[in-house]
């Protein structure tokens, strides 16, 4: 089994709220080998950007962050600002859903990308500009050259959203971590941009950790997938193993309100994720589980393996023996 490029272990972000603590991320592991795409994914609020936006160093301060963050051998949490700047960009870049909010509207988008590329590399203006236009042209922007030389507002949302990937990906990093990079878009432009994020793992063998609440995204593009709710892992494995045989509740449930061809209504999960102010004790979706037992509210299940997954619910053998949904 290849190294870990990128090895999250037993991360916790706790905010200072003016209303108390909020934990957003309890304990959360995610381990992305080189060249794999890992998919993160879970329903709104569950902590999936928090867990990045910490292992980047991104946190507003009033975040307290402990656990672990390797990255290529570095220790990411508690290391210094100027560490930081270093490994962002050039070992770790991470993308938005706005792709606006990563570019800058008075600068011509071949000019940041040489920004990008000179803030890592010792490179002349010349060259850097046209490794620029290459860049633009991996990701599938036409007339690259042409392009270089326009402002984001000329370009389309999902042709923004390429400029973004080039920019993240100018200085070759080891991961790039893109986070629900499609979900501002429309579907067909939403389809182009995962073949942007393939193409790139493929021809570069970037690490990508995708992150989504589409669970039908990672079934076209990752390898692996780690399943968030509440803040905490609650299953992960292949993406062949769990969408063959998905063992959390959680899972299964994400799974029946995936849109299927020739199926009318879907199943969304009924409930709402806890209030992170206040989690429940015990399992976090005991309170919304159609399987919830007693123990389930008092004991937190721990992640373990289950099938050739890992299984975060204390009722999983009982289940797959009863074929419960
Ligand atoms: N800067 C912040 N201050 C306080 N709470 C935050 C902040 N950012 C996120 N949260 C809370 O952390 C939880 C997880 O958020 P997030 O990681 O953005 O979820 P996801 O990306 O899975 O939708 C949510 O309850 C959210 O309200
Ligand atoms: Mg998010």
């Amino acid at each position: 089994m290849a190294e870990s490029v990128l090895s999250i272990r037993d991360l916790t972000v706790t905010f200072n709220t003016p209303v108390g603590p909020l934990t957003a991320v309890r304990g959360v592991d995610v381990d992305v080998r080189a060249g794999e795409i890992v998919g993160v994914v879970g329903e709104s609020g569950s902590g999936k950007s928090v867990t990045f936006l910490a292992a980047m160093g991104l946190l507003p301060k009033r975040a307290h962050v402990t656990g672990s963050v390797v990255l290529d051998g570095q220790e990411l949490i508690g290391a210094s600002p100027k560490l930081l700047r270093s490994v962002r960009g050039r070992l770790l870049s991470m993308i938005f859903q706005d792709p606006l909010s990563a570019l800058n509207p008075v600068h011509r988008v071949g000019d940041q990308i040489v920004e990008m590329l000179k803030a890592h590399q010792k490179m002349s203006q010349k060259t850097a500009f046209a490794k620029a236009i290459e860049l633009l042209d991996i990701v599938g922007i036409p007339q690259p050259d042409e392009r270089a030389k326009q402002y984001p507002h000329e370009f389309s949302g999902g042709m923004r959203q390429r400029v973004v990937i080039a920019m993240a990906i100018a200085n070759n990093p080891k991961v790039l971590v893109a986070d629900e990079p499609t979900t501002a878009l429309d579907v067909t432009v939403q389809a182009q941009i995962l073949e942007v994020v393939q193409r790139v793992q493929q021809t570069f063998g970037t690490a990508v950790v995708l992150i989504t609440h589409d669970l039908g995204v990672i079934a076209r593009v990752a390898d692996r997938v780690n399943v968030m709710y509440a803040g905490r892992n609650v299953e992960k494995g292949s993406v062949a193993s769990l969408f063959e045989h998905p063992s959390h509740p959680y899972t299964r449930g994400l799974l029946a309100s995936l849109p299927q061809e020739g199926i009318e209504r879907l199943q969304p999960i009924s409930g709402f994720p806890p209030n992170m102010l206040a989690p429940p004790p015990g399992c976090g979706f005991a309170p919304r589980c159609p399987h919830a037992q007693q123990a389930c509210s008092e004991v937190l299940p721990p992640l373990r393996g289950f099938l050739d997954l890992e299984t975060a619910c204390i009722r999983a053998e009982e289940l797959l023996a009863e074929g419960a949904n």
